[in-house]
């Protein structure tokens, strides 16, 4: 069974992280989104993954190499631009040849893993298996509805009148089959070849279309709270390891992972939270819900249930609400007899500062 990583895409309810790179490369709790996805799909036993890359992309390729820090390996599949997700199928067909294959989207975390839906398809070799949920507000999504069997009756895209509240995730399971439901769809009226169409074709033709029904936290990372949201959910599955250095002035509690080469000083760190390698934290406090890229520097600063990228630094700032800070933002106090703020924001940033 091979896997094919949607990794393409346009990412625009990422802005600003995603004008300056792939919205799959966003970090969460210590690594990019997309390898998440990699580590969960290597996990299953797959060994071989495609991966659709928008046609001008170069950060994916430049961090997933070869796929080989994963033991997989990857082959990647140019996008021109994004033409929905049975289009990723389309130009997948040669690399997929007859195969089963698992599709995953590459922005979207599934906190337990896939093994359980997986094993379900490899168990079942239904024509095609989506992975449900049950949401709030199923409109939102693609809604799926079951027999007794779990076997897909019926498939709509956003309904406004959802008959169901299980939501289609970004897992499906295919055998070759879907090939030929891609060949017969039209693109929709947003001129995408629509995977749900695909999918429903199969049902119309009575093949045989099962749903999972996934319990663990899934979520697609669209939006910069669904980042924050995810990362405070994969840190609660964290594990305690210290391998900077800590002085005897600072103090660690709960869960914290300090990568190699950070040092800490007259900091308190609190878990769970991840400080990636080569950070300076002097006279701060970090945590809890917390992850730092590598090299970050913090200095009489304070960062709670936030997101901070490579590079980043805030000095003599308390950041509580939850930030996400982008590959070496910087955020400082002005000089002595600075009076109000002081801003460079980049292009759809955002800033939001006390009434
Ligand atoms: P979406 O989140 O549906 O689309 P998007 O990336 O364009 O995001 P936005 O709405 O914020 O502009 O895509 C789901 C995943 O599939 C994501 O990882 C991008 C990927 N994708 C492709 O690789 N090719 C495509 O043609 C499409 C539509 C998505």
């Amino acid at each position: 069974m091979k896997a094919l990583v949607l990794a393409g895409g346009a990412g625009t309810r990422l802005r600003p992280f995603s004008h300056s790179m792939p919205k799959q490369l966003v970090p969460i709790a210590g690594k990019p989104v997309l390898f998440h996805a990699l580590d969960a799909l290597r996990a299953t036993g797959i060994t071989e993954a495609g991966i659709i890359v928008s046609g001008t992309d170069a950060a994916i390729r430049a961090s997933v190499g070869d796929g080989s820090r994963f033991d997989m390996t990857v082959t990647y599949l140019p996008q021109d631009r994004p033409r929905g997700l049975a289009h990723c199928v389309m130009i997948a067909r040669d690399f997929l040849a007859d195969d089963d294959f698992v599709m995953y989207l590459g922005d979207n975390i599934f906190a337990e893993g896939i093994a359980g839906p997986v094993g379900a398809f490899v168990r079942d070799r239904a024509a095609a298996q989506l992975v449900v949920t049950k949401v709030m507000d199923p409109s939102q999504y693609g809604v799926a509805e079951l027999d007794a069997t779990g076997r897909v009756t019926a498939l709509e895209e956003k309904p406004a009148h959802p008959r169901t509240d299980l939501a289609v995730t970004g897992l499906y399971c295919f055998t070759p089959e879907i090939h030929e439901a891609v060949g017969r769809i039209e693109p929709s009226w947003r001129n995408e070849f629509e995977i749900t169409d695909a999918v429903r074709w199969l049902v119309d033709q009575d093949r045989p279309v099962r749903a999972e029904l996934l319990s663990g936290y899934w979520a697609d990372t669209g939006t910069l709270a669904d980042l924050l949201e995810c990362n405070r959910v994969l840190l609660e599955g964290i594990t305690g390891a210290v391998h900077g250095t800590v002085d005897s002035r600072s103090r660690i509690s709960g869960p914290v992972v300090i990568e190699a080469g950070t040092t800490i000083e007259g900091s308190t760190i609190t878990g769970p939270a991840i400080i990636g390698a080569g950070c300076a934290i002097v006279d701060s406090h970090v945590g809890p819900f917390t992850s730092l890229g590598t090299r970050c520097t913090l200095t009489a600063a304070g960062v709670e249930h936030s997101i901070l990228m490579d590079d980043a630094s805030v000095h003599g700032v308390r950041l509580q609400k939850g930030s996400i800070i982008g590959r070496a933002g910087k955020v400082s106090q002005g000089g002595s007899g600075a009076a109000s703020h002081r801003l460079l924001i980049g292009d759809d940033s955002r800033v939001e500062v006390p009434a």
